[in-house]
């Protein structure tokens, strides 16, 4: 017996020239500005009945590689990169059912601008807006905000809790039946079930309430991507879905069963968040051209290792520029306050490795390796959802264009389509239905 039905959400590298000097990336060296591509992203996977497409976010142009924007400024590394929002709010007048989720860092937005913002995306999409909580890690970020730094990271995720309480109420604070439009009687809303918040905490004071009014859904989903242990608590007190990067079926199994069990111990049904697994695929027509493609990755991998490099420089604050990229990585010792997850996975996995070599395996396969046609790929994701439990796959590709976004969209999925495993059509008008329905 395969796996049941499981979920879909696509990991779009924020609003940025997307796969720039890579091949079939189009003209986006000079179109990266317009609304056509994430358009077309949006459209494609709706078409294939996504769950959801997340729009990562990061807030500066970054200079931590060697202390200069030199690398991420001639590889058009996540810069420019334009306001999530927009970009959600451009991919939402393009489609009518899959759910959008910009990222948006609590240390940038005060949570009334914030509330008001997702409650917007929220109305105008009829019910289909995420929000994708991060707290921001980026020390050159918070000196775009008057900051010196980030708060430190424990820290941050108290702030997020208190955070997350000041945005609950500012969504609460419209009763369900507010809006009573009643022209005979004169009464647009009513104010009895308007109130204010009078929020008043350790980090945030809001009075409210929201001005823009009740959202379709009552609140955004919540997304979630922090893997440490705070992060993951932080997931199971507030969050519907779990953006999550572990390293094979093991690591999986065992992030998504913590989630769950700290769920239950915060009184929530534990079916009422879905973990997806990040995964880039490689797709061929033919077994044998899956394997070429692969070669070709690898090669890419090779070739790109500093632009790699520099963009894990970007998540972790360290100058791995600085480095001699032909000594061990095992001989240093290497600590962030930025994404200290992935820098655990990334010393982990290359122990003995130089730098260079370890390397070409960062931007590659995700939690594991799929490889082959749409139809063994489809297998493969059968018995590792059989294995795991559950809840999906959350897709990234760092060479997205039009061409590699069709092998998923119009090869991959139909693929899983006929297995049963993924939705043929949307059950449900909103995005937290759709998400929670199996
Ligand atoms: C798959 C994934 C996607 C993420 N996307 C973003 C993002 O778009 N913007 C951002 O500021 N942080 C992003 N993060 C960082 C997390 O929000 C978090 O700050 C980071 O993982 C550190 O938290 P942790 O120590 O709990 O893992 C992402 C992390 C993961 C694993």
């Amino acid at each position: 017996m395969g796996a049941d039905m499981f979920h879909l959400g696509w990991f779009f590298e924020g609003a940025s020239p997307q796969a720039w000097g890579r091949p079939f990336s189009g003209a986006i060296g000079r179109d990266w500005m317009k609304p056509d591509f994430p358009m077309d992203v949006a459209r494609a996977l709706e078409r294939a009945r996504f769950d959801y497409v997340l729009i990562e976010d990061s807030s500066y142009v970054a200079d931590a590689y060697r202390g200069d924007m030199e690398v991420y400024l001639r590889n058009a590394i996540a810069t420019p990169r334009q306001d999530p929002a927009v970009v959600a709010n451009v991919m939402i007048q393009a489609t009518s059912r899959i759910g959008i989720v910009p990222t948006l860092a609590t240390f940038a937005y005060p949570p009334y601008i914030l509330a008001r913002l997702m409650g917007t995306l929220d109305q105008v999409s009829n019910g289909r807006a995420g929000w994708n909580m991060v707290t921001g890690s980026s020390t050159r970020a918070a000196q775009n905000f008057g900051l010196a730094d980030q708060a430190e990271h424990d820290i941050r995720y108290e702030m997020a809790d208190e955070y997350m309480a000041v945005v609950n109420g500012l969504w609460d604070s419209w009763g369900p039946g507010s809006i009573v439009d009643d022209e005979e009687n004169g009464v647009f809303a009513d104010f009895k079930q308007v109130k204010t918040i009078d929020f008043e905490g350790k980090y945030y004071k809001v009075r409210g309430p929201l001005n823009s009014g009740p959202l379709p859904q009552g609140r955004p989903t919540i997304a979630q991507a922090g893997g440490s242990a705070r992060g993951r608590q932080f997931a199971a007190e507030h969050a519907q879905t779990v953006v999550c990067v572990a390293n094979g079926l093991a690591a999986m199994k065992a992030y998504r069963d913590d989630v769950r069990v700290r769920m239950a111990q915060e009184g929530r049904n534990p079916n009422d968040v879905k973990v997806l697994f990040l995964i880039n695929p490689v797709i061929g027509a033919t077994e044998s051209e899956a394997q070429e493609r692969l070669d070709q990755r690898m090669q890419a991998a090779i070739e790109m290792a500093e632009i790699r490099l520099a963009h894990f420089s970007k998540i972790t604050n360290i100058p791995f520029g600085e480095f001699d990229l032909d000594e061990p990585l095992g001989d240093r010792e290497l600590k962030t306050n930025g994404h200290q997850q992935s820098l655990e996975q990334f010393v982990a996995r290359n122990k003995g490795k130089t730098l260079r070599e370890a390397a070409a395996g960062l931007g590659g396969s995700g939690c594991i390796d799929l490889v082959g046609t749409p139809a063994s790929i489809a297998a493969q994701m059968d018995e590792a959802m059989t294995e795991v439990g559950g809840d999906g796959f959350l897709f990234v590709n760092d060479e997205l264009s039009r061409r590699t976004l069709a092998e998923v969209a119009d090869g991959l999925i139909p693929a899983l389509q006929k297995r049963g495993l993924t939705r043929t059509h949307y059950t449900h008008e909103q995005f937290t239905d759709n998400l929670l329905e199996f």
